[in-house]
């Protein structure tokens, strides 16, 4: 049998406790004063003084996984700068490479994720999207620059070189263990829904809805740029040819999406 005082006690520990579990940590005040010796009966500070070493405990272990998660964060964000700054120096190697090209992954970029914007890509997933579209024509740093940069037509066989960046472009990529698919990204922008493109495959299986978004960004913004062969064509061009092929070779809703930002002025180059 415990006295009215100690059950009195008792409850107080109780409800000091519940007050901690749920996080109101100024009530540990009251806690160590329980454990006052000469006060309370012994096995009541007794009790206090496990519970207030148990609270220190905690949180010392609290404040450790703080600073840990603090690490953690600026860790990332260093790979995260650097991870950065690798894709960008990638993509600059090949605009470098071959300047009639340069700013063209730039523009497909802000394209690929003003699109992928209007469909409600979350961050993470546009992460993906924008490191694909940065590097989708890498493979091109295969291609000789007589070939990319000739101001005239080009043969059946350097059109057939040319196709093979898309291939290269993944081989390349395909080493690196990024979070996303991004090196199938790349293998598939040129690849169209109604099977046309390239490389062409057996694979009967879907285009990633990134490497269709790509597609898009891709031939709107080769179009309407000057090329060694041929001056620009021009915005509205690129999205009569689109308009044409919409539901057969580009997909309808990323089509419809990137007409209606160019033609509400929501996005231009
Ligand atoms: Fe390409």
């Amino acid at each position: 049998m415990i006295d009215e005082q100690a059950q009195g006690l008792l409850d107080e520990l109780t409800r000091v406790c519940t007050k901690i579990a749920n996080g109101k940590n100024w009530e540990k005040d009251r806690f160590f004063e329980l454990t006052r010796e000469g006060s309370y009966p012994a096995h009541i500070t007794g009790l206090a003084e496990s519970f207030g070493m148990m609270l220190v405990k905690v949180e010392t272990r609290e404040f450790q996984l703080e600073q840990k998660l603090e690490e953690l964060q600026k860790s990332y964000m260093r790979t995260s700068t650097m991870l950065d700054g690798m894709v960008l120096s990638l993509a600059s190697t090949l605009e470098h490479r071959d300047p009639y090209t340069a700013g063209h992954g730039r523009r497909v970029t802000e394209l690929s994720c003003a699109i992928a914007g209007q469909m409600g890509f979350d961050s993470d997933r546009m992460e993906g999207l924008r490191i694909a579209a940065l590097l989708h024509d890498i493979g091109k740093i295969a291609v000789p620059l007589e070939i990319l940069s000739k101001p005239g037509p080009i043969s059946e066989h350097e059109f057939n070189l040319i196709k093979t960046h898309s291939q290269t472009g993944h081989d390349i990529l395909a080493s690196i263990d990024f979070p996303w698919p991004v090196a199938q990204f790349v293998l598939q922008h040129h690849r169209r829904i109604d099977g046309s493109g390239y490389p062409v495959t057996n694979d009967a299986g879907e285009i990633p809805l990134e490497a269709r978004i790509l597609g898009v960004a891709d031939v709107v913004e080769a179009m309407s740029s000057h090329r060694p062969y041929r001056p620009a064509l021009g915005i509205d061009r690129a999205l009569e040819e689109l308009t044409a092929a919409k539901g057969i070779a580009f997909d309808s809703e990323v089509t419809d999406i990137c007409i209606r930002l160019f033609r509400t002025g929501e996005f231009s180059f």
